[in-house]
């Protein structure tokens, strides 16, 4: 039986609807296809830093550290990232073979690979013992573990930051100088300040050679978005 018009207009209309949602449902998934695709092609942007954010440092549990949770000559690797999320920094405080504070003064760092130099900061704290520097292996990016302190009394590469990578070594007691190859590069070093009156450090800025891998050490990351930065001993 064939139906009347008026019979056959709610089947069109149905038919219509579902037509136009199949379509918008297509529509909808290319466009979350493309939208994958281009946010592969082009990363979305990050949140960089315009200058050196100041950040105090501080524990796990959010309080600032004090001079006696630094331990003088740590085996244990103690880091905090800086200046951007995910890139770690050493953080020393550096003894003799004895594990006697040692003062460590601002010193002139040649840079192998362009022959000139910069002065690092020394170190800080109620004994000027006490330093920072990117644990990025400046030959070819390697971080902790492969890259570590080894104290003074350790029986290889004492008193040295050795990266096991390719076997690179910096002394951290004259401003993370190049020591041994294949880096050509010194380990860019932090200026902390120490505020006496609290017993409470600081990163303030780096000074050096770029961090690895980047072409400028305020871009390719993203900012840490808190007062502090997280020293973790692992
Ligand atoms: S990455 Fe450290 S020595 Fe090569």
């Amino acid at each position: 039986m064939r139906l009347k018009s008026t019979e056959r207009a709610p089947d069109e209309q149905k038919r219509n609807f579902l037509k136009i949602m199949g379509t918008l449902i297509i529509g909808v998934g290319m466009v979350g296809t493309l939208r994958s695709v281009v946010q592969y092609i082009i990363p979305p942007s990050t949140q960089a830093e315009t200058s050196f954010p100041v950040l105090t440092l501080v524990l796990a549990n959010g309080n600032p550290i004090h001079t006696s949770d630094l331990i003088v000559n740590n085996s244990a690797t103690v880091t905090f990232d800086y200046p951007l999320q995910g890139e770690p920094n050493f953080l020393l405080r550096l003894g003799d073979s004895g594990n006697t504070d040692v003062k460590i003064p601002p010193s002139k760092v040649s840079i192998p690979s362009t022959g000139g130099s910069y002065q690092s900061p020394g170190g800080v704290g109620p004994y000027g013992s006490v330093v920072a520097a990117s644990a990025i292996c400046e030959h070819l990016g390697c971080v902790p573990p492969e890259i570590k302190f080894f104290p003074p009394s350790s029986s290889t590469t004492p008193g040295k930051i050795h990266c096991s990578c390719h076997g690179s070594t910096y002394d951290p007691y004259s401003g993370f100088s190049v020591v041994t190859g294949p880096t050509r590069i010194p380990l860019p070093s932090l200026v902390l300040s120490y505020d006496s009156t609290q017993d409470t450090y600081a990163a303030t800025m780096m000074v050096g050679p770029t961090l690895y891998g980047h072409t400028s050490d305020l871009s390719g990351g993203n900012a840490i978005t808190t007062k502090g930065t997280v020293v973790s001993t692992t």
